[in-house]
């Protein structure tokens, strides 16, 4: 698909097919997120792959019972690895470039998602501590998104946003 085709067709999909998707094709996906950029390439993210279906069940209810989670065959939950950053760049690798290293990835993988005709959502509202229990997710690495991965039963419409216009400032606020 033609860049802006796979950027303009990414909607939140919040249904799936009970079928399969090869852990390859997932992994393709995961290698993919992990082209994107990292301060001071320090790559500050990792990607826990969950397909176990309880996994998932306790997935759900650290994530406030959003049920579809479990409906998908693979979950990637996206950790920011603060420690990795950290090390180098001190408080701000720890709160912020450790953040924007595995959000950068997330949105690389729902893009590479969308152009292998799959579905995803990028969920966030979730409980982080239940989860890094669950998933046994060490000190210094944070979960921040739980990406959810499969075949769409729903075409969802686009919601309506905010022109582009809106939000550009030029030169100064
Ligand atoms: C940081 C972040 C957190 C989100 N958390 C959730 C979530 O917990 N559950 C959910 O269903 N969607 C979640 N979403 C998806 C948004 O609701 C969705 O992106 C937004 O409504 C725009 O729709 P679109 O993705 O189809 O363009 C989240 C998106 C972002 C970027």
């Amino acid at each position: 698909m033609e860049f802006e085709d796979v950027a303009e067709e990414r909607r939140s999909v919040r249904s799936f097919e009970q079928k399969e998707i090869p852990e390859e094709e997932i992994k393709e996906i995961i290698e993919i997120g992990h082209m994107a950029p990292s301060a001071g390439n320090r790559q500050a993210r990792d990607f826990v792959l969950v397909s176990d279906e309880e996994l998932k069940e306790r997935l759900v209810y650290n994530a406030y019972g959003q049920s579809f989670i479990s409906e998908a065959p693979w979950v990637i939950v996206v950790c920011a690895n603060q420690k990795r950053s950290a090390e180098r760049y001190g408080e701000r690798g720890r709160e912020l470039y450790s953040i924007q290293d595995a959000t950068a990835a997330v949105e690389n993988m729902l893009l590479a998602v969308v152009d292998r005709s799959y579905g995803a959502v990028w969920i966030g509202a979730f409980e982080e501590k239940k989860v890094a229990a669950t998933l046994e997710i060490p000190e210094g690495v944070r979960p921040i998104a739980l990406i959810p991965i499969g075949h769409p039963a729903e075409t969802p419409t686009e919601p309506k946003k905010m022109d582009a216009e809106e939000l550009i400032h030029y030169g100064s606020w």
